[in-house]
């Protein structure tokens, strides 16, 4: 099992209680695919969310998995996974708006509340986010399994 850190979240001075670390025996995520997604749900602190500018989203890797969190310039938050269904474009670096990304290879456009691709058949998986206290706190159990 990779444990590798969640990458780009900068260095935090301390560690909320429902912190996921590299330390922790079971990576989240990993967790999450083998268990009952009623008893799934598990929270990570993903840093800061002014590391996201308004109106961009940013990549998140966890041991070989990797989620999109987008900041909409409405503060609103969504969070998917980062590879589109097309060809797995990453989603991060796609143009946000309206509750929607447009992926930045070819185009598709992807319902960050639902998941559903818009013009083409497809879906990626979202979770649900907040923001609480300045920091990005994701829930890594899927609303969506495309
Ligand atoms: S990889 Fe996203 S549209 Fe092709």
């Amino acid at each position: 099992m990779n444990h590798s850190p969640i990458t780009q979240t900068p260095p935090k001075p301390s560690r909320p209680q429902n912190a996921w670390s590299p330390m922790d025996s079971t990576d989240p995520i990993d967790s999450m695919n083998s268990m009952d997604p009623i008893a799934s749900t598990d929270q990570i602190d993903l840093g800061p969310i002014d590391f996201i500018p308004l109106g961009e989203g940013r990549a998140y890797t966890f041991g070989g998995k990797t989620i999109a969190v987008f900041r909409q310039r409405d503060e609103h938050l969504f969070a998917t996974d980062n590879a589109c269904p097309h060809k797995a474009g990453p989603l991060a670096d796609g143009l946000l708006g309206s509750g929607k990304v447009i992926c930045p290879l070819h185009m598709w456009k992807i319902d960050l509340e639902t998941g559903q691709c818009l013009s083409e058949d497809g879906a990626v998986r979202t979770y649900p986010v907040r923001a609480a206290n300045g920091r990005i706190l994701v829930t890594l159990t899927s609303t969506l399994t495309p």
